[in-house]
């Protein structure tokens, strides 16, 4: 019964109670035929699941998405920049200690480069502790004229190529939890812990630009942010009190059972926030005005955002807004733009004139990635370099052409140094793809690749595009 599966958050916090009705509503996703959910074989075993996991703590808090909405609102205005990266697909075999630091460090980079260049607070958001379900274009694979369900992310199924492996399995859904909650516990550790110190971020990339010939002309604006550091320090900014940042959780809530059984009423309000991580987004294939994801993420409060490709209209964002913000709340919605490199200059300046008098409260994202994958000649998934910061100039271009704001952007990065998206300083081309490709579904930016857009974006944000 629902009224069981949503328990306050905090019990002396307060005693707000959610309404039958809201209670009610958190179930109407499943009159709507959700698309890409796995088909579990025993609901008794899912059930199973799903109950233990209605029971456990939060991962994350009412009032921290709160104020992640709020800092998404200033993006909105220009007065934030927003950042979110992370892996395509995280597995539960890379949650390791080293991968989530090398994440974790990568962003914090990329986020001292951009803060110089947005001369902004750039807010930080991991597509991490959470971001394991993806949507698939088809429900099977074939291999060698064997046909066995399409692996669909950790939290379904794993991804070896066998009947036993490729079964959706509930006790998933734990280990997703558990996995979440260990990347965030480590997540929060980091960023709190001294860590993220800008002066010990800005040598980390010093060593970076040190590295590749390419690099130099990146070296007048690591010059430019010493001397910052050096006035600040000299004006007496005390760097101890700036080692802690804020950092959140960002994944797509595709899986519906889980972002369901992990919603809990807020006691200070008797709202609904899906707890599993600080903000949500909805996928291009998913985003379909009636159907489940939009309805089921219209029901709690927490930021979200909507993938719009290139086939996305006016007419769609309008009806998206209109049902996911009814109130026009800054910060609540964020439309993701991933439209592809060729297709941007048109889209989306067609797009952003005929909805900004209507929508002035919503944030927006450029993903660079999703819009631009490709096949190379031997058959690896990747993308151009120059496509995906392609993209991102053609956003930043976009937005100065309509006068709209371009608030931030979403990456598909790895702190590791793999060789999966081609292009960028160190030349990666499809012979190079071989030697260390490993993402399960789609090409992510290395460290150095992912540094090298900051830099870049960065200069499009002090000098513009031209
Ligand atoms: C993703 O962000 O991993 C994804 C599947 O993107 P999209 O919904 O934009 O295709
Ligand atoms: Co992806």
């Amino acid at each position: 019964m629902i009224v069981k599966s949503v328990n306050p958050m905090f019990e002396l916090a307060g005693d707000a109670r959610a309404s039958e009705e809201t209670l009610k509503g958190l179930d109407a996703w499943r009159d709507l035929d959700p698309k890409q959910q796995p088909q579990y074989t025993d609901p008794a075993e899912l059930e199973g699941a799903l109950e233990q996991l209605r029971r456990v703590p939060p991962l994350v808090f009412a009032g921290e998405a709160d104020q992640l909405k709020a800092q998404i609102a200033a993006a909105s205005r220009g007065e934030a920049f927003l950042l979110a990266g992370g892996d395509c697909a995280e597995s539960f075999e890379d949650s390791t200690a080293d991968s989530i630091r090398r994440r974790v460090q990568t962003i914090l980079q990329m986020a001292a480069v951009l803060t110089y260049g947005a001369a902004v607070p750039v807010v930080k958001m991991g597509r991490m502790a959470g971001q394991y379900a993806k949507p698939r274009s088809s429900d099977v694979e074939t291999r060698d004229g064997v046909t066995l369900p399409s692996y669909r992310g950790d939290i379904v199924n794993s991804h070896e190529f066998t009947e036993e492996a490729r079964r959706p399995d509930p006790a998933r859904l734990l280990d997703a939890y558990h996995a979440s909650a260990s990347t965030l516990n480590l997540m929060r550790a980091f960023t709190k812990g001294g860590f993220a110190d800008l002066r010990q971020v800005h040598q980390w990339n010093r060593g970076f630009l040190g590295a590749n010939e390419n690099y130099v002309r990146y070296e007048k604006m690591a010059g430019d942010i010493d001397r910052a550091l050096r006035f600040m320090d000299a004006c007496g900014v005390d760097f101890d009190a700036m080692r802690t940042v804020e950092f959140y959780s960002a994944h797509e809530a595709l899986l519906l059972e889980y972002e369901q059984a992990l919603t809990r009423i807020d006691s200070r309000t008797g709202d609904p926030y899906d707890v599993s991580g600080h903000f949500l987004w909805i996928g291009e294939r998913t985003r379909d005005i009636d159907g489940a994801h939009v309805d089921f993420l219209s029901r709690v409060k927490n930021p979200i955002g909507v993938k719009l490709g290139p086939n996305a209209t006016a007419d769609d964002a309008l009806r998206l807004a209109e049902k996911l913000d009814p109130e026009g709340e800054p910060g609540r919605l964020t439309f993701i733009t991933r439209m592809g490199a060729q297709t941007i200059g048109e889209a989306l300046p067609k797009l952003l004139a005929a909805v900004k008098d209507d929508l002035p409260q919503v944030t927006w994202m450029c993903d660079p990635m999703h819009g631009n994958t490709i096949t190379a000649s031997n058959g690896y998934k990747t993308r151009r370099f120059e496509d995906v910061m392609g993209e991102v100039t053609g956003f930043f271009r976009a937005h100065q052409e309509v006068g709209t704001v371009p608030g931030g952007i979403h990456v598909e990065l790895t702190g590791n140094d793999v060789t999966e998206v081609m292009g960028g300083g160190a030349n990666i081309d499809e012979e190079g793809l071989q030697r260390r490709y490993e993402t399960l579904v789609d090409p992510r930016l290395n460290h150095d690749q992912s540094l090298e857009m900051a830099f870049q974006v960065a200069e499009y944000l002090t000098e513009g595009t031209d």
